[in-house]
């Protein structure tokens, strides 16, 4: 999949997650086979630029490209003024959010509450396409309830207004995460632009995803939820796509591995006392559906210190090794 210049490793994104998708959970999805990786959203509120929250999210040292950066807001001149701000420190693409409630970062009624107003829609995409010279995409829910699934007419409000390809979620604002996603709709975009189209929600694994692209004739497709814990899901969906065979779930060693790289970089990232809260969330992830998992989750979250978190985690997964894969 093609986004302005940047062609795309293969048909796989990690969907922008709030307190999620920081710069080392994108870079492990990203070594892991996720073709694109959106950051967390950025406020359009300019007050809040300067904080350590703001800074830490548009930190994309190291970043393989292509820098994908989330920005939130209703104002058409702040939204402008924040995609300019995110492209001078390295944003490659600028992605607009109006497919969840964003209501706590700008006060207002932004991400999918706009779905409701299509003026201000172009008057947003107008303002932020004009404002840089980097591709800029949208993500958006199907509609704001089900009686109004607009999708289709923001899209191609979206495609008028220059915007180089589209998200969508198969909910409406109004079903939060309820229900299970539907793809219809996603498939009724496909058919009305020409821009690239990402099919998201609820892809959970190989089979779905191929269904998915299938029922939607989308483009990509783009997971969240289930990719906590789980960052070997774009490596399992890409080799199913690409060769219609399942790979073998990862066993406990390479868990562990996988997971000490990924906490030790959120130490050094967030530095030790909010990396150890931050890595809580990820570690009880990983460890779900592991034997003895919630014994575990109680003892590890009680850790203060880097050393004593590392220590309960190590010991944790060393149980849970096999004979057959130690020797491997
Ligand atoms: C914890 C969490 C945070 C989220 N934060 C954002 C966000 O900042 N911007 C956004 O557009 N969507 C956000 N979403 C929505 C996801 O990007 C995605 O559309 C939704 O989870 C459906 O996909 P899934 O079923 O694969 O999880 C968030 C979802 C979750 C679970």
């Amino acid at each position: 999949m093609q986004i302005g210049p940047y062609k795309l490793r293969n048909r796989l994104v990690l969907a922008p997650m709030a307190g999620v998708t920081d710069r080392p959970f994108r870079q492990l999805c990203k070594s892991l086979g996720a073709g694109l990786a959106v950051s967390e959203m950025v406020s359009c509120n300019s007050a809040l630029w300067g904080s350590r929250q703001t800074l830490r999210r548009m930190n994309h040292e190291g970043e393989v490209d292509p820098r994908a950066v989330q920005i939130a807001g209703a104002d058409p001149t702040m939204m402008a003024e924040a995609a300019r701000f995110n492209v001078e420190r390295g944003a490659q693409i600028i992605d607009i959010n109006m497919g969840c409630p964003a209501k706590k970062v700008c006060h207002v009624m932004a991400g999918s509450a706009l779905l409701q107003n299509e003026r201000l829609v172009r008057q947003i995409l107008d303002a932020v396409v004009a404002a840089v010279d980097v591709p800029v995409t949208l993500k958006l829910r199907t509609g704001w309830d089900p009686e109004n699934r607009n999708a289709v007419a923001v899209a191609q409000i979206a495609e008028q207004a220059g915007v180089q390809a589209l998200a969508i979620h198969g909910r409406t604002r109004a079903c939060g995460y309820r229900g299970e996603a539907e793809y219809q709709t996603i498939r009724n975009v496909k058919q009305a632009v020409s821009i690239p189209v990402i099919a998201n929600g609820d892809i959970t694994g190989p089979e779905k995803a191929r269904q998915v692209l299938e029922l939607t004739g989308a483009d990509a497709v783009m997971i969240g939820r289930a990719a906590q814990g789980r960052p070997w899901i774009f490596r399992e969906i890409e080799h199913y796509l690409s060769t219609g065979q399942l790979l073998p779930e990862p066993g406990a060693k390479e868990i562990r591995t996988i997971m000490i790289e990924h906490i030790n970089n959120l130490y050094e990232f967030y530095g030790e006392y909010t990396g150890v809260r931050i890595a809580r969330k990820h570690i009880g992830w990983y460890s779900k559906g592991q034997r003895n998992g919630a014994e575990f989750r109680r003892r590890v979250n009680c850790a203060e210190s880097a050393e004593e978190q590392m220590g309960i985690m190590q010991d944790f997964f060393n149980s849970l090794i096999t004979p057959a894969e130690m020797a491997a």
